[in-house]
């Protein structure tokens, strides 16, 4: 089983939405069993979920903010979407469990100052710097061509972690949360855009760069 903590303290810049689309890619496109294990007492996974349609390939909720991470041992896949502001023991915790850390950050100043923080604090945990965990950036909501989109870029070449895919903004993402899907489950005529800008975030989840050292 491989385990991939979706993680940033900041609110709002994509957790919850990387979380859902990822366990749809991998429900949907590998046809792996999925668990999707939310961690935030906010729930947004877990309504996800609940908006999802029979039609559509199970993948498993489980409420961790309030129950124990119980998945059966045929588990291939295990996705935890963290709340946000997770420091110390908590997110000593989470990162114990990660194989693979998707670390989204939006393309504002405030965000980009909080996630240089929150990466440094990510980066003096213990297993992160035995390289026992692999942890990749995701720009989300960008918007191209913007003054702020190109800082983002500057200030992600500059941090020493792996960029790996930039998500644009865009309401394919919003309709997909209503209906309980990803953007993998839609109409690739309306989101063609948006699995392109998946496919290197893809990639890396699939080669031994994200995979942590033995
Ligand atoms: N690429 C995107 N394009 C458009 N809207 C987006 C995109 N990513 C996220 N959103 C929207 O932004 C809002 C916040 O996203 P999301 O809930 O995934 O963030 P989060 O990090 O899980 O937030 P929280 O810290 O509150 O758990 C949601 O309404 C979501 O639909
Ligand atoms: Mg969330």
């Amino acid at each position: 089983m491989r385990t991939i903590v979706v993680l940033n303290a900041k609110g709002g810049c994509g957790k919850s939405t990387i979380s859902t689309n990822l366990a749809s890619y991998y429900a949907f496109e590998e046809e792996k069993k999925v668990v999707l294990a939310d961690y935030d007492p906010q729930g947004s996974s877990l309504a996800w979920l609940a908006a999802r349609d029979e039609q559509w390939p199970a993948v498993e909720g489980i409420a961790a903010f309030k129950e124990p991470l119980r998945h059966g041992k045929d588990t291939d896949i295990l996705i935890i979407d963290a709340p946000a502001r997770v420091h110390g023991k908590e997110l000593t915790e989470l990162v114990r469990r990660a194989d693979t850390i998707i670390f989204p950050v939006l393309p504002s100043p405030i965000d980009m100052r909080a996630a240089t923080d929150y990466m440094q604090e990510l980066q003096a945990v213990g297993k992160v710097q035995r390289n026992q965990v692999k942890i990749g950036i995701v720009a989300n909501r960008v918007r191209e061509n913007t003054i702020i989109f190109a800082e983002l870029y500057e200030f992600l070449r500059k941090i020493k972690i792996p960029y790996v895919a930039t998500l644009r903004d865009t309401q394919n993402y919003i309709r997909a949360e209503e209906y309980g899907i990803g953007i993998f489950e839609m109409p690739p005529s309306q989101v063609y855009q948006d699995l392109e800008s998946w496919e290197p975030l893809i990639k890396w989840l699939r080669s031994k760069r994200s995979m942590p050292d033995k």
